[in-house]
């Protein structure tokens, strides 16, 4: 069992940034990933449609005997981990915006979410954003077209600048000085972002959290793999393969897959 893969899902190559940290932190874990670029994105669909698609490569994942699955996306997260949890015997991991470090240590009282319109409206983000960030002004931002610029390989062009600027300007307005990416696409934009907000302005990306629950998760459960065989990391997409190489630096396994 401790050799079989961890299984990671998202609605297209956004989760490859989870997919890294979880590679650096856990060398050895055989990986199977699935970005869904087919469906992709998942932001502007119904609750409803985010379960099936997420029921549909969780199946897939599971047909691969992958002993946990890491729900790389928030919106996914958000609108599905519970339904999953309750279905299916394997640990489950999921991502939301980090909300809790960003109330815990803003100075301003103020902080920005850029996350999709599908997080942003699910129940659980409402839930967790009471819970932690009472008191203080929470900015909510649709990042709506950030997504599909990404997925189609525009990451640094003026569209996406301009896009990002409508977004930021209210919340640089009003003081923010947390920004919390709640789309694990987004920390493709991490230097952009950088160069668009003010020197005082954090960017919170949970990545590093999601490796390290991964790892958690795992030795509690007894399945982490000791083996010493070469490691498999492979990628599968329903959609622009050289995407995500070019995303990827051609670093992983990667094959074109209609799941
Ligand atoms: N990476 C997904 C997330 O974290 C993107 C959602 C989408 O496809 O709209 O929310």
């Amino acid at each position: 069992m401790s050799k079989n893969p961890i299984g990671i899902f998202d609605s297209g190559i956004g989760g490859t940034s989870i997919l890294k940290e979880i590679h650096t932190l856990l060398p050895k874990e055989n990986i199977i990933y699935l970005a869904d670029s087919k469906n992709a994105p998942y932001g502007n669909k119904s609750e409803s449609e985010i379960l099936q698609l997420s029921i549909k490569n969780t199946e897939y994942l599971l047909k691969q005997n992958c002993k946990l699955i890491v729900v790389a996306c928030n919106t996914a997260t958000t609108n599905s981990i519970s339904y999953l949890r309750k279905s299916y015997s394997v640990p489950f991991i999921g991502i939301e915006p980090a909300i809790k470090p960003a109330a815990l240590n803003t100075a301003t009282k103020t902080v920005g979410i850029l996350a999709t319109k599908g997080t942003l409206s699910s129940q659980l983000f409402h839930q967790t954003s009471n819970l932690h960030a009472h008191g203080i002004k929470v900015i909510e931002q649709v990042g709506e077209g950030i997504v599909p610029l990404i997925e189609t390989g525009n990451l640094e062009s003026e569209e996406m600048k301009a896009l990002l600027q409508t977004y930021l300007e209210p919340m640089i307005a009003q003081n923010i000085d947390y920004l919390v990416l709640g789309c694990t696409h987004y920390p493709y934009l991490i230097p952009m972002l950088t160069e668009m907000l003010p020197k005082d302005v954090k960017i919170i990306d949970s990545g590093l959290a999601v490796a390290k629950q991964t790892k958690s998760i795992l030795a509690s459960n007894g399945i982490l793999n000791t083996s010493t065989n070469k490691t498999s990391v492979k990628l599968y997409t329903n959609g622009n393969i050289e995407v995500l190489n070019s995303i990827l630096n051609h670093q992983f396994d990667t094959s074109y897959f209609d799941f």
